[in-house]
């Protein structure tokens, strides 16, 4: 039996590829789930619909601003009108911006923590009455090893993504009576697109980041989208307020 039959899925920051959303919402397809992929990108998400809908006919995609708190309840109200329920919200949509603190303005702190961490506020405040209301849930945040540990250059990212661990803590103790769960993800260099960005497809650079991980290469995001996939579904079923680190034993050492 597939392992999200008959859920409802949302994933937001799902049009990249490759990226964390784009996988997870492939694999939630593949695995039945009904799947929203929201992102504010139109034009790659034009191209995630297609390629999901090679794999399901059950798939819905629309832009969404995450950091919008009326983008968030048309979101919700849709797919409600459509589907009826929200079983599953995958909160991955995100941005690195890369500044010494020296750089960094206030601008980009309050820029940094609007999407990566105030957006899952929004997102989790706007699906847990649904939630509620059908008996339960499963939220999964995509946080970062960047928000266990600190590094050069990383501050304001780090301190969004540390932000959303333990946003993701109190979510989970306040809403367990009502059987929803969340949990937190936190890759460590995953090849996708965000990465791209910041080392410009370097080649040294990569190869850098490759020796100093102890499995001795970058994540993929269908690595991350298995853990993903797993905190989602009802394997986990016992699990809230966890965090499942995905690096290769980056963070380990
Ligand atoms: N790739 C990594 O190494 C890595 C490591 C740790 C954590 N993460 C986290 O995983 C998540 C996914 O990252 P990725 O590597 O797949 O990045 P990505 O850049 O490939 O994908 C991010 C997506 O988010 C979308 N997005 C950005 N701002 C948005 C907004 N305001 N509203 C809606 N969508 C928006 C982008 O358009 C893009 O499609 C992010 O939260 C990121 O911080 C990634």
């Amino acid at each position: 039996m597939a392992r999200l039959a008959g859920k409802v899925a949302l994933i937001t920051g799902a049009a990249s590829n490759p990226g964390i959303g784009y996988a997870t919402a492939h694999s939630f397809a593949r695995e039945g789930a009904k799947v929203v992929a929201t992102d504010i990108d139109r034009a790659n998400l034009e191209h995630c619909q297609t390629s999901l809908m090679t794999v399901s006919d059950q798939i819905l995609t629309w832009r969404q601003d995450v950091t919008s708190r009326q983008d968030w309840i048309e979101t919700v109200e849709r797919i409600l009108n459509q589907w009826g329920r929200i079983d599953i919200l995958v909160n991955n949509a995100g941005v690195v911006i890369l500044k010494s603190i020296d750089e960094l303005t206030e601008e980009d702190f309050e820029r940094q923590m609007r999407i990566n961490m105030t957006s899952v506020f929004l997102g989790t405040k706007q699906v847990i009455s649904t939630m509620r209301e059908h008996g339960g849930g499963a939220i999964v945040n995509l946080s970062s090893v960047a928000g266990l540990v600190g590094a050069p250059g990383v501050s304001a990212y780090s301190s969004s993504k540390a932000a959303v661990h333990l946003f993701t803590k109190n979510v989970a103790i306040e809403c367990a009576k009502h059987n929803i769960r969340c949990n937190s993800v936190h890759p460590g260099s995953i090849h996708t697109n965000i990465q791209k960005t910041v080392f410009k497809d370097i080649p040294e650079q990569f190869e850098l980041i490759n020796s100093q991980i102890p499995l001795g290469h970058m994540g993929t995001p269908e690595d991350v989208a298995a853990s993903i996939l797993f905190l989602a579904s009802d394997e986990a079923k016992y699990i809230t307020g966890a965090e499942l680190v995905v690096d290769g034993g980056l963070a380990a050492q």
